[in-house]
């Protein structure tokens, strides 16, 4: 059996409804699993929710409520907001579900029996915001957090703590057998750096939090809730029944992460699976951040804006390509309603709307409201395959903002083709050539509908119906996108603008 494709998302704390940074990393995670799909892969795509830990104690008890009940109303809006941005996840974890907590608990005793978890004394720092403990020497002065430059807070207690430092040399021969663990390649540095230096034992327990999984033989102790959070990706398989899902999809392809969160899965939970002798994920993908203005888009800093919002105002599909287009993988990238405007006006009805928009209107002027039969263009044909194949070996790598560029340079040749044709001129002199000229043009907006329906699955539905063909987005294979001679011969609708277009005084 070929092993399946394993796409995931940081299990988000819901500690507030979910702002445009984590919905970027669902729809990037999305698209992965969407365009996997479409290569024959057997996908499993995992996203959910990270629900215990100090952070989400005093959120709960600030709001006045009890945990559970907290938890469980803001879990029902990221499954909402998901449902709204045409996530196609397969599964959703949460990390208060039994299935969940049996197995955190299962690693923990597993560990202390190996002997990689001790019992020992923490004294150091807290960020509750970041759930990390910090050392005297990691803070700068004034002690404020290094991720997020909060205040941290003393924490002297007893705990358990995982063995990590046993496994520093482990990780760097792993990282030295898999140069492309950590995409993009720019982020590998800091993380082989850090472990270079060695690495300190991790505390991975607590003893004044009550809201936690219960460490088993302990009760005293809940589990920290990193070590309890990254275990989502095993425990959703099933694991550690190694016979199921387990088999078929471990170890991970991809988790898409923020690199806000590196150090734990590019450190600490390779060195738990390295523990467990479980095989460390094959990539990690690492976003940057959105930002608002100069800052970095967040709930503490109050510049968050509403995903459901923003696809409300201009549709959905034209947000998720805004995400897609707009940031290099690791990269940040400045988020603005003008901006997605100015890339919807441009790329998407100009461009692309209007390649078909036109194209139809003078199928229904010249050719009777029907396509042709005629055959394509056979060098157009060619620059489609060129294209496609450049796309895919780009989004293989995630690099989806240059998939996509690819993808549009083919959109706007076809834009001059038709303008240096002029099958308007041609269909009074030459109507073969203005035929295959309609009909090429339509066979490349039908390839495009496949290549980008990962981004955009609600557009590509429309154009496929403007042009009579039956969608079938769970069907449909990328090759089909290679194979021209499904347009001839239909009778096409009447054109319908398939992107507004954004009023920009309006903003
Ligand atoms: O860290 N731009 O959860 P979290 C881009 N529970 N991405 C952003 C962003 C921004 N402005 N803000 C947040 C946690 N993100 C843990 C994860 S995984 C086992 C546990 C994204 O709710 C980014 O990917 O703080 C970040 O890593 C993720 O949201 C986590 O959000
Ligand atoms: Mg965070």
């Amino acid at each position: 059996m070929e092993k399946g494709f394993y796409v995931t998302t940081p299990i988000y704390y819901v500690n507030a409804r979910p702002h445009l940074g984590h919905s970027y990393a669902t729809v990037l995670a999305d698209v992965i699993a969407r365009y996997r799909r479409m290569r024959g892969a057997d996908v499993w795509f995992l996203t959910g929710t990270d629900e215990h830990g100090q952070k989400l104690e005093n959120a709960a008890r600030e709001a006045g409520r009890d945990t559970k009940e907290f938890v469980d109303g803001i879990v029902k809006t990221f499954k909402d907001v998901w449902r709204t941005l045409m996530i196609s996840n397969d599964d959703f974890i949460r990390t208060t579900e039994e299935r969940h907590e049996r197995v955190v608990q299962w690693i923990f005793e597993r560990l202390y029996d190996k002997g990689d978890i001790y019992k020992g004394h923490y004294e150091g720092w807290y960020c509750t915001p970041c759930e990390t403990f910090w050392s005297e020497g990691e803070l700068p002065a004034g002690r404020l957090c290094p991720e997020c430059g909060r205040e941290t807070s003393r924490v002297k207690e007893e705990s358990y703590f995982f063995r990590m430092s046993a496994y520093a040399g482990k990780l760097l021969d792993f990282y030295a057998a898999n140069p492309g663990f950590i995409i993009p390649e720019s982020r590998r540095a800091e993380v082989l750096n850090r472990v270079g230096k060695g690495l300190q034992d991790i505390s991975v327990s607590r003893s004044t939090v009550r809201w936690g999984v219960p460490v088993p033989f302990d009760r005293g102790h809940t589990v920290y809730v990193w070590f309890d959070a990254l275990i989502n990706y095993l425990s959703a398989l099933g694991f550690p029944d190694e016979t199921g899902r387990y088999a078929r999809f471990w170890p991970a392809d991809v988790h898409v992460i923020g690199k806000d969160i590196i150090w734990f899965h590019g450190v600490i939970w390779p060195a738990m699976l390295l523990a467990l002798g479980a095989p460390p994920p094959r990539h990690l993908c690492v976003t940057g951040f959105w930002l608002q203005g100069e800052d970095r888009m967040s709930k503490s800093r109050g510049n968050v804006t509403d995903p459901v919002e923003i696809g409300g105002m201009f549709g959905v599909d034209a947000l998720r390509y805004f995400f897609l287009r707009e940031m290099a993988l690791g990269q940040d990238a400045r988020f603005s309603a003008g901006a997605l405007a100015a890339r919807m006006n441009a790329d998407l009805a100009n461009d692309y709307g209007n390649l078909l928009h036109r194209t139809l209107n003078l199928v229904h002027k010249f050719t009777g409201g029907r396509v042709p039969d005629a055959a394509g263009d056979g060098e157009a044909h060619a620059a489609l395959r060129k294209t496609a194949a450049a796309a895919a070996g780009l989004m293989d790598a995630c690099q989806f903002k240059s998939g996509l560029e690819c993808v549009w340079e083919l959109v706007r040749s076809m834009n001059r083709y038709i303008d240096e044709r002029k099958p308007w001129e041609l269909a009074r002199r030459d109507v073969p050539a203005m035929e295959k000229t309609l009909v090429t043009v339509l066979e490349t907006v039908r390839s495009v509908a496949i290549m980008t329906s990962p981004v955009m699955p609600g557009t590509s539905g429309k154009i496929f119906d403007q042009l009579s063909l039956e969608w079938n987005g769970r069907k449909l294979r990328w090759d089909d996108a290679l194979r021209w001679g499904a347009v001839q011969g239909r009778r096409v609708k009447k054109p319908e603008p398939v992107f507004p277009r954004a009023d920009l005084s309006a903003l």
